[in-house]
């Protein structure tokens, strides 16, 4: 039974990958918000990722996960986050004015 609601779970986060889901991107944008600043708007030390191009950002965030790219937190960061809700919230972040 588990599996059947893993799998159906997985199907719905695959459809939505394709529209954009404004809540979504900004509820996921929140759990970003401690280290890059509102918005991404980052005033540490931070990378500044508002208004960043969302299919660069999406790719950076895939290699995060996959281990492609490492970093000091990154890469710990998105493991807890499907492609799909990486491709939302690279979607948020690109349309915010920079
Ligand atoms: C615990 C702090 C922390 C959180 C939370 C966090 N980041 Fe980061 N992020 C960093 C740091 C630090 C870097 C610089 C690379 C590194 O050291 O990991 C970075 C780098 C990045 C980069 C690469 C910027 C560039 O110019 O190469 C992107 C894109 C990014 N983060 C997006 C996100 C998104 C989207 C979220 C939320 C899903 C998020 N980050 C959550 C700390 C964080």
């Amino acid at each position: 039974m588990k599996k059947i609601f893993a799998t159906i779970a997985c199907l719905c986060s695959l459809s939505y990958a394709v529209d954009y889901n404004p809540t979504e991107g900004q509820m996921l944008s929140l759990s970003c918000a401690s280290c890059h600043g509102t918005d991404g708007k980052s005033v540490a030390v931070t990378p500044y990722i508002a208004g960043m191009g969302k299919n660069t950002m999406y790719s950076i965030l895939l290699a995060y996960k996959n281990g492609e790219k490492v970093g000091t937190m990154m890469q710990k960061h998105v493991k807890g986050f499907s492609d799909a809700e990486l491709e939302q919230v690279s979607y948020y972040f690109s349309k915010i004015e920079r």
